[in-house]
């Protein structure tokens, strides 16, 4: 029955070459650690994105019990950790990953620096990765102040207090970043929470099809 569904589609909107073109795509052998070792150096960038998935699928579980606002964001989180079925594990999940895909970033990132793959033609997918490594840092910065215990309380404040050390922009800066200029407080928690789950993932979404598109054009590049 599927295949009769999938047929009708596909008799349709033609769909079968959208998901040929990514199906057959042949792995080149410079990046196969069968054939050379050394190509395990290539899985970093796939492992960033596997872990990637791992955030926003557990992230937007996290969501259906999270409440961004002062009074219950502890609260919603014990709660999540303590009775919700499986809580543990889907917060395990987000708060282990977090660490792990910046861990993976750092070692694609490592890979395409000590093979020179950031040189003409691809250094604006070096760009874009750049942008992409901000995101991913900000995601991490802004997530870590809504379980709203004194680690985050105080984790921002830090975060604020630089923010604001940079010259002649620092306060205003301070002050967009936390709705308020003097405490971290409930306009923080609302304004961290809407940029760790919409801005920066929409930011990431765009940059990530940029980055894939790009190697599909240019290809993996070659042999040192
Ligand atoms: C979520 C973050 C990222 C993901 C999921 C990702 C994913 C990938 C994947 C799957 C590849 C194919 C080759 C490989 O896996 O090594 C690749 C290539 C590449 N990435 Fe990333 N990447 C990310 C971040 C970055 C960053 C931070 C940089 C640099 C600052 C970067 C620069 C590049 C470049 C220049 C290539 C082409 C390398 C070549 O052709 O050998 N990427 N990326």
């Amino acid at each position: 029955m599927l295949q009769k569904i999938y047929d009708w589609i596909d008799e349709r909107i033609d769909i079968t070459p959208i998901w040929r073109d990514i199906a057959d795509h042949e792995v080149p052998e410079h990046v196969n650690p069968a054939h050379h070792f050394s190509a395990f150096v290539y899985c970093f960038g796939g492992l960033t994105f596997f872990v990637t998935v791992i955030q926003i699928l557990s992230g937007m579980f996290l969501t259906m019990y999270y409440v961004p606002d002062i009074e219950n964001a502890w609260d919603s989180v014990f709660y999540l950790q303590q009775e919700v079925a499986h809580g543990q594990i889907v917060r395990g999940m987000h708060h282990w990953g977090a660490s792990v895909v910046i861990v993976m970033l750092f070692l694609h990132t490592l890979r395409v620096f000590f093979q020179g793959a950031y040189k003409k033609p691809r250094e604006l997918n070096w760009i874009v990765g750049v942008l992409i490594f901000f995101v991913m840092l900000a995601l991490g910065l802004t997530g870590y102040l809504l379980p709203w215990d004194n680690k985050a309380y105080f984790a921002t404040t830090v975060t604020a207090d630089i923010a604001a050390s940079i010259p002649f922009i620092g306060e205003d800066l301070k002050t967009l970043l936390t709705g308020d200029p003097n405490i971290i407080g409930a306009q923080t928690l609302t304004r961290f929470f809407a940029i760790h789950v919409f801005f920066l993932p929409a930011a990431l979404f765009v940059l990530l099809a940029a980055h894939f598109i790009m190697i599909r054009r240019q290809g993996i590049s070659g042999p040192l």
